[in-house]
């Protein structure tokens, strides 16, 4: 362990994990108690598959996706809406925040993020970033590639069908529609590509902690981590 702070709390935490396995909710609470930055890498992954998308990009086309994420601005800023966003999403002036949460975005960003180019663009970012330090990284492959030196790493697990469920509640909560057998046939197959792809594939590092939540409820995830935390 490095970088510890003067409140012994380790300043660098990764937080890895599949799709829906609550991540976002424990980052936010522990970044917020803390007072560090909570950095969500799967935004970036989703704003460059937005804007293949907004610009009618053939999305197999690795070189030309590639070198659009190499040069994408992409702005992450404090919320300006009080919509259950934990910060706004701009892209060339547009606010993008539930654009990149689209099933269009969704069934696309993992095919996205397995090229090589694109994955190392981004991490690029992530890492100069993250090594600033007193930041709660999350994403797939933080404790395995982007801060593989990180103070705490976490793994959330939780089934498919768990994560599904959540999936299904928060649409439903924001009121949109949702078919719960539908999102769990979509999770199964991003499962499957996050975590085959020959690039940084989804997987715990081999000293990152494993928490399961399956029959956990996210005050007792929170609870437990920030027991890690020291
Ligand atoms: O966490 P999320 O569902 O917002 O992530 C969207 C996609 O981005 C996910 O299917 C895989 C990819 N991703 C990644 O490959 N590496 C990361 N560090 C974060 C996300």
């Amino acid at each position: 362990m490095n970088n510890m702070t003067n409140q012994h709390h380790p300043s660098i935490i990764a937080l890895d994990g599949p799709a829906a396995s609550g991540k976002t909710t424990v980052g936010q609470r522990l970044a917020e108690k803390f007072g560090y930055l909570f950095f969500d890498t799967g935004i970036m992954y989703r704003a460059v598959t937005w804007i293949a998308l907004d610009h009618d990009m053939d999305i197999r086309n690795e070189a030309l996706i590639t070198q659009m994420a190499q040069s994408a601005q992409i702005d992450i800023r404090p919320p300006t809406e009080n919509d259950g966003r934990a910060c706004d999403v701009v892209i060339g002036g547009k606010d993008v925040t539930w654009d990149i949460r689209s099933g269009d975005v969704e069934s696309k960003v993992s095919a996205v993020s397995a090229y090589p180019g694109v994955r190392k663009a981004l991490s690029e970012q992530q890492r100069r970033i993250g090594m600033r330090g007193k930041v709660v990284m999350v994403g797939r492959d933080i404790g395995t590639v982007v801060l593989p030196e990180a103070d705490l790493k976490i793994y959330l697990d939780a089934s498919a069908e768990e994560r599904a469920r959540r999936r299904y509640d928060e649409i439903i909560e924001r009121g949109g529609q949702a078919d719960y057998d539908d999102l769990l046939k979509k999770m199964i197959e991003r499962d499957r590509i996050d975590s085959t792809r020959a690039v940084a594939p989804l997987r715990p590092a081999d000293d990152a902690v494993i928490v399961n939540t399956d029959a956990l409820s996210e005050d007792e995830v929170y609870a437990r981590v920030l027991e890690m935390c020291g």
